[in-house]
């Protein structure tokens, strides 16, 4: 089964908007295999944004990273990497549409609350990269006749 990265940035965290990123991950259908609050060192900053270490907003991108604690998550279900990526919206919250967690508390394009892997390949290395194997448990509903 597919599966994504998806962090709160320290924006989301302290804008209080956990709860609400969460759960619209949840309502969509996702599965949530593992979570953690977690401060961010330099160095994994550096190697999450590694593709952009040639752009002007680099060194701010993992400044911002390292400056208070991550919400980070993996989300497993079918397309669940595309899937993220439409309910997160588009980079710039200028251009994110109504319905996404960008468009709808996003302000800024370096404040931009979330960050969802954007391929499925990327996902596996981005998981591996933050996770290890440990941290995440595969499961299934067991209480399937209390459920819908
Ligand atoms: P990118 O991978 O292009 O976007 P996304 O997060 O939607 O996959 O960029 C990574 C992050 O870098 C982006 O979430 C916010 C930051 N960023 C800037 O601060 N300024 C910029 O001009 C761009 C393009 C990104």
């Amino acid at each position: 089964m597919e599966r994504t990265f998806i962090m709160i940035k320290p924006d989301g965290v302290q804008r209080k908007l956990v709860s609400e990123i969460i759960s619209r991950f949840e309502l969509k259908g996702f599965t949530l295999l593992g979570l953690k609050l977690m401060s961010v060192n330099k160095e994994l900053a550096e190697e999450h944004y590694g593709i952009h270490k040639e752009r002007p907003f680099f060194k701010d991108l993992v400044q911002f990273i390292c400056s208070s604690p991550v919400v980070a998550m993996v989300w497993e279900g079918e397309g669940v990497v595309a899937s993220s990526r439409k309910i997160i919206g588009a980079t710039n919250p200028l251009e994110a549409d109504s319905g996404t967690i960008r468009g709808d508390f996003g302000i800024n394009v370096g404040r931009n609350l979330i960050h969802g892997s954007d391929a499925i390949e990327t996902a596996k290395g981005e998981i591996n990269l933050w996770f290890n194997e440990q941290e995440l448990i595969s499961w299934e509903p067991t209480l399937k006749s209390w459920l819908c």
